[in-house]
């Protein structure tokens, strides 16, 4: 969102520069989007100390550094000292690091903004999280250290995965916005819950890619990753007044990628399933997820205390898509079976499948 301050209340410039900062206020926004990063203007208040930050723009596309708002903050020589120089001098600060106020290692560029005779004005801020920067030339230079071609292998290959898994991570980002934009354009409400339903099954492969990014793991505890799904399907689709609560039991399990993507898809439409069909006109209802593996073996259960299925799991219709993924992702992907156990007192899905290349204990 960008926000910019009454100007002429700050600063001792004439109208048109004035006009000049406020129309590049206007595309701050983009700006913080394209490049990822947190964005401000700063001006110079009268006396040449101090200087005030009058527009903002926090990125829709990256987490932002910030919590709240620094708009109108003043900043003075001794903590910003690049902003002065620039605006002082009209020279660019680029490449700087630092700790942002949220305690990020942050990049911070500066650049003048000037007006049509070449005064600067204000200076353009930019501020990206590179902590993940940070950590993988770390990487690399304990890889320039390592002479044992074992380790160096080894080192290599963590930082080709976190790339891989960080750019897929990016890409569901960008299409997960993409959906998001073309929902609103429906007024539909149809059409709007179809694109909810992928966008629901898009974030919960993106969770799975999370957690790999983040350590550049190979291996992802799905028993979390199940956790975090709930947590984000009861938030964002369970009707306000009604207490629906997602429980996971059971021991951490570590899955390959391939794996623990598509047990999250599944997982995904059986809780998606709970909430949306098995508690119509109820205030509370529990989904339990549970996971238990035995040697190479993993049992999964997912059930509900809700009204029970209606419908006969084996001839579903074509135009449900949720269990048929289900089905598809079971039998094709983790190899396993699935059997439903529908009842008056809720459903049940057990989900049976082997791991293979597993080590057995
Ligand atoms: N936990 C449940 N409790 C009660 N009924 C259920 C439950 N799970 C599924 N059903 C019934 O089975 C039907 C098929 O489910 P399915 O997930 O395939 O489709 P959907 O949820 O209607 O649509 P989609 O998942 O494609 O958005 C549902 O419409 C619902 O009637
Ligand atoms: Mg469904």
């Amino acid at each position: 969102m960008v926000m910019s301050l009454a100007l002429e209340q700050v600063t001792n410039l004439t109208y048109e520069q004035q006009e000049l900062i406020k129309n590049m206020s206007t595309n701050l926004q983009v700006i913080a989007d394209i490049s990822q990063a947190d964005v401000f203007i700063d001006c110079l208040l009268p006396g040449g100390k101090t200087a005030i930050v009058v527009a903002e723009a926090n990125p829709n596309t990256a987490p932002s550094l910030y919590q709240e708002s620094v708009l109108g903050q003043v900043a003075l020589e001794e903590a910003e000292p690049g902003v002065l120089f620039c605006l002082k001098n009209g020279k660019p600060v680029i490449g700087s690091r630092g700790i942002s106020q949220e305690n990020i290692v942050m990049q911070q560029d500066i650049v003048p903004i000037t007006d049509c005779d070449g005064k600067p004005i204000a200076v353009l801020i930019k501020e990206r999280d590179i902590s993940e920067t940070i950590r993988n030339e770390r990487k690399v230079k304990s890889l320039m250290e390592t002479t044992n071609s074992q380790e160096r292998q080894k080192l290599v290959q963590s930082l080709v995965i976190q790339e891989i898994h960080h750019r897929v991570k990016n890409n569901l980002q960008v299409i997960s916005s993409l959906l998001r934009l073309q929902m609103r354009r429906s007024s539909s409400k149809e059409v709007r819950e179809v694109f909810e339903d992928s966008l629901s099954r898009i974030s919960s492969m993106a969770l799975v890619h999370n957690y790999l990014a983040k350590d550049g793991l190979e291996e992802v505890d799905v028993k979390f990753v199940m956790g975090q799904i709930g947590t984000l399907l009861v938030s964002s689709s369970v009707i306000p007044g009604q207490n629906i609560q997602v429980f996971v039991h059971g021991e951490s399990l570590f899955l390959p990628s391939d794996k623990a993507t598509s047990l999250a898809l599944v997982v995904n439409e059986l809780i998606q399933n709970g909430i949306k069909h098995a508690f119509h006109s109820r205030e509370s209802g529990r989904i339990e997820i549970t996971i238990n593996s035995r040697k190479q073996m993993v049992y999964l259960i997912v059930s509900d205390n809700g009204s029970g299925m209606t419908v006969q799991p084996n001839d579903l219709q074509s135009s449900s898509l949720g269990l048929q993924l289900v089905r598809m992702l079971v039998e094709e992907e983790l190899d396993g079976v699935l059997s439903f156990f529908p009842s008056t007192r809720g459903t049940k899905v057990s989900i049976m499948f082997p791991i293979r290349d597993k080590v057995m204990e």
